[in-house]
């Protein structure tokens, strides 16, 4: 079990104003953070991102929502990173989000959800090396 995790604020909680209080959210529930920046994913960065989800009906639009403005990048640390952090932001659609996560308090629909969250130990290794270079990761 690994102690770290991968984090975006997507763009539609970007434009909302919602990054502070989400970073909040996130540090109040014990994650330390070990890498952050803002930036914008080009369309073919988000495509690789989301690569796993090529032959999904939803992909080309999910490319698009997640190139379509700045979003925030982040490695976080706790114990049980991964599983404890899946738990914070609730489930996928947001309309079965537990209440008070993340995606309950500040997402808006299963497309447009605020915030992602790594799905494995070996993908939340895999994504913050996608994003951080070794030099920005603590
Ligand atoms: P994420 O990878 O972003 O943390 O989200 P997740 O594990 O909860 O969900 P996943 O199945 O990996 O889906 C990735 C992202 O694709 C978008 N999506 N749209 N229109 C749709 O039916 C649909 N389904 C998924 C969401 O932005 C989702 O987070
Ligand atoms: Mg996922």
């Amino acid at each position: 079990m690994s102690n770290r995790t991968f984090t975006m604020i997507k763009p539609d909680a970007m434009e909302k104003g919602h990054a502070g209080a989400i970073l909040n959210h996130i540090t109040k529930a014990g994650f330390k953070i070990k890498a952050l920046k803002m930036l914008k994913l080009s369309a073919e960065k988000a495509g690789e991102f989301y690569a796993v989800h090529k032959e999904r009906p939803f992909y080309g639009e999910l490319v698009e929502y997640m190139s379509r403005g700045p979003i925030i990048a982040a490695i976080l640390e706790k114990e049980n990173a991964v599983a404890s952090f899946r738990e914070l932001i609730g489930a996928t659609n947001p309309a079965n989000a537990a209440e008070g996560t993340i995606r309950k308090l500040y997402a808006t629909s299963v497309a447009e959800n605020a915030i992602h969250g790594s799905d494995s130990d070996a993908n939340a290794k895999i994504e913050g090396d996608f994003m951080f270079s070794v030099l920005e990761q603590f």
